[in-house]
């Protein structure tokens, strides 16, 4: 009965697989940006079972619930509510099959990621998710192309991937190369830059790129921007960034608040960003208009770029369609 059950999921997460996939490759064909993940309002009350180092500023964390956990599939990550209230996301980078743990590894970099290393076994922290922005596609081949700690959602792709995978893991040293090792090591190249003279171009990652095979990048920025540009027309190619794109092209305008107070923000800053200089405590989380955490109420103008629902505005994303917004805050 439970084989049963199990076989019964696995063909349903297969066609779930197979949409998805569809839906990204009209996506890209379309040349439409990606939908937002939608919003999981699920909070799991968890407990840190495990803390430790897999690289000097990368603490991974093992967390554990009362039961089993919700599924996930590669790609998805959590809300993380830290101790102080900020929230952080952060991809689940183990095995997928395991109901019985969520593993992350946070690079320290700000307040959040700080809090994270700061956790210590028994410490109950609540989550929201998993949820996923970033779907892992059925496909014959896949190349994963991992800068850093953009490792982790392509470490449980590669946990997962029943085709062909190879990894190629870049940064600045062997040392600052976590959970790549964990992993089948006849698929995966370390490629540190102090060992090579600086950082891969994309034509050297591309290197033995055959038709078929699908790209999954997660890193810095300029590595997903210069992958992007070199793949050949057609050959499906999924992205992640942890930070936020720049903002090109925008037009300046006025945040007015409901005290009167107007704030300038400028071409290529956001609303939150320009706001944050004023109001410091202003909640933010994902700075790419997924989570939530920054969508108030707009209470004049019209904004475009936007992912918050009607009659409101995402601050880190929307921007005024003509000279000012006034929103409710
Ligand atoms: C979908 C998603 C998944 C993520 N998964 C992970 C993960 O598995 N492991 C992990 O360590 N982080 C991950 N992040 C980033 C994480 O959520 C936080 O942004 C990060 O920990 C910094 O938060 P902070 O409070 O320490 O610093 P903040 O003061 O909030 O951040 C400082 C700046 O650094 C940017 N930033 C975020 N990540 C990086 C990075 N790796 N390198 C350079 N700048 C960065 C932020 O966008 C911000 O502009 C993920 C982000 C997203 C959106
Ligand atoms: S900070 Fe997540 S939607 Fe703006």
């Amino acid at each position: 009965m439970r084989d049963a059950r199990a076989k019964n999921t696995d063909a349903t997460m297969r066609r779930v697989d197979a949409v998805v996939g569809l839906t990204a490759r009209l996506a890209v064909r379309s040349g439409r940006r990606r939908r937002p993940a939608p919003p999981v309002d699920r909070d799991l009350r968890l407990v840190v079972a495990d803390v430790r180092a897999e690289a000097p500023d990368v603490a991974g964390v093992t967390l554990v619930g009362a039961g089993p956990l919700p599924g996930w599939r590669p790609g998805a990550h959590l809300d993380v509510v830290l101790p102080s209230g900020l929230v952080r996301q952060y991809s689940l980078c183990g095995d997928p099959d395991r109901r019985d743990e969520y593993r992350i590894a946070v690079r320290r970099i700000g307040p959040g990621s700080s809090e994270v290393h700061a956790l210590r076994p028994g410490t109950p922290l609540t989550v929201r998710g998993p949820r996923n922005a970033f779907p892992f596609v059925a496909a014959p081949r896949y190349l994963f192309l991992a800068g850093g700690i953009g490792i982790t959602p392509l470490a449980a792709m590669a946990r997962a991937a029943t085709s062909d995978w190879r990894l190629i893991h870049t940064g600045r040293d062997r040392a600052s190369l976590p959970l790549s090792r964990d992993l089948d090591p006849r698929r995966v190249v370390l490629r540190p830059d102090d060992e090579h003279g600086g950082p891969p171009t994309a034509a050297e990652l591309l290197d033995d790129l055959t038709p078929g095979t699908t790209v999954y990048c997660c890193g810095p920025p300029p590595l997903i921007d210069a992958v992007r540009r070199a793949m050949p027309a057609g050959q499906p190619f999924h992205a992640e960034r942890f930070s936020p794109p720049p903002i090109r092209g925008g037009r300046p305008f006025t945040l007015g608040l409901r005290d009167g107070t107007e704030i300038a923000v400028p071409a290529d800053r956001s609303a939150l960003d320009a706001l944050l200089a004023v109001r410091p405590d202003v909640a933010y989380s994902c700075r790419q208009g997924f989570c939530g955490t920054c969508h108030v109420g707009l209470l004049g103008g019209g904004t475009e770029h936007d992912t918050a629902a009607p009659g409101r505005t995402a601050l880190c994303v929307g921007r005024a369609t003509g000279e000012h917004v006034i929103v409710d805050l």
